[in-house]
């Protein structure tokens, strides 16, 4: 049953917990309670607010917020080696990671801890330790507001891309993705590439799932704070794509500055935790707000801030790297 809230209370809803309102603000488990909502046509403002860990309010929403509650894992199909999985929307990303890494399945243990909710994780294409949700998504399940119909994506319509998606822009405001499906494989295929992967799952005992998930797990309670003690939402900025003279000038200046492949040619992606340590950002501290100590990608409310605070921190941030070494930093978290 659909579960509505006049004048909801965001604090809790939202990992930065800065204390904002929303107007209305309905959970929902099935498409006909979202036919219901939107019976009467679509109201002026909404939008989903899923677990609240990539979103930043700076004021009161003043219109309907969507909250998917449904909680369901199912096998669709099982071949012996590839099992296909439907996850609803309001699963809680890191309790599939564990499912699967139960059942020895592969293909999302990389993306452990990530908080969030499975409905969330193909709008920005979640990503971590060299792998993104796009590797193991088939298909997002959605209904269609303006028809309210339940429609199905393939994957190759989603136009994933690094922390991008067709869900953070020509679908943007027109659906509510209710499920995804993935695929996973009892074929082992470990990815550990990146960075101190491979180092921690060998001092764990070798590429099982379990030490993957574990290790993962361990690098990321190192590096990243704790939402439930210090509100954030993991990286506040996307790292940025520059053209490859940009990035030769850059690193000819600084030599130890990483670099990485971009996806199109001609161009290179750099650290933006990287230009925010070096800016001399990392560990700053305005009021309270603050540049975490450990991973300057990452914004901290040390207790109380308001969204407004954590914005005027971002702008900061990016002035400052921006000076210095000439690079727009966009934000990777959504902002309203
Ligand atoms: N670095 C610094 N100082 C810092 C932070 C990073 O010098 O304060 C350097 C690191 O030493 C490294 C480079 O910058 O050489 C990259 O840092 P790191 O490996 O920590 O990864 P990242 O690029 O900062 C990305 C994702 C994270 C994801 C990690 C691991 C983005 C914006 N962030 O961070 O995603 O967990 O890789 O794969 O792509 C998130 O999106 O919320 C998130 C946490």
């Amino acid at each position: 049953m659909a579960k509505e809230f006049q004048q909801a209370d965001l604090s809790g809803r939202n990992s930065f917990h800065v204390k904002q309102r929303a107007a209305r603000l309905v959970e929902f488990e099935t498409a006909e309670e979202l036919r219901a909502v939107f019976a009467e046509g679509a109201p002026a403002r909404w939008t989903v607010l899923a677990g609240g860990n990539n979103i930043l309010f700076t004021r009161d929403y003043d219109g309907l917020l969507l909250t998917p509650v449904s909680q369901r894992i199912e096998v669709l199909e099982d071949d012996g080696d590839r099992v296909r999985v439907r996850a609803e929307a309001g699963v809680e990303w890191d309790d599939l990671v564990e499912w699967a890494v139960e059942r020895e399945l592969w293909g999302i243990e990389n993306l452990s801890l990530i908080p969030g909710k499975a409905g969330a994780a193909p709008v920005q294409n979640i990503g971590a330790y060299g792998r993104e949700a796009k590797d193991a998504i088939e298909r997002v399940e959605m209904y269609c507001v303006e028809s309210g119909a339940m429609l199905t994506l393939d994957a190759a319509h989603c136009e994933f891309g690094y922390r991008e998606s067709v869900f953070k822009h020509a679908l943007k405001g027109r659906v509510v993705i209710t499920a995804i499906e993935i695929a996973l494989t009892r074929t082992p295929q470990p990815h550990l590439g990146y960075g101190d992967v491979e180092r921690e799952v060998a001092a764990r005992g070798g590429a099982t799932l379990r030490n993957i998930r574990e290790a993962i797990i361990a690098i990321r309670r190192a590096k990243l704070p704790d939402t439930s003690e210090l509100g954030n939402a993991g990286s506040f900025f996307k790292n940025p794509v520059v053209d490859l003279a940009t990035a030769e000038r850059l690193q000819a200046q600084w030599p130890d500055m990483p670099l990485y492949p971009a996806p199109e040619p001609g161009k290179a992606k750099l650290a933006a935790g990287w230009l925010i340590d070096k800016a001399g950002m990392k560990g700053y501290r305005d009021g309270r707000v603050g540049v975490h100590e450990r991973q300057a990608l990452v914004l901290v409310n040390h207790g109380g801030a308001t969204g407004g605070e954590v914005l005027a921190l971002a702008r900061k941030v990016q002035a400052a790297v921006r000076d210095k070494f000439g690079v727009e930093i966009d934000t990777e978290v959504n902002i309203l």
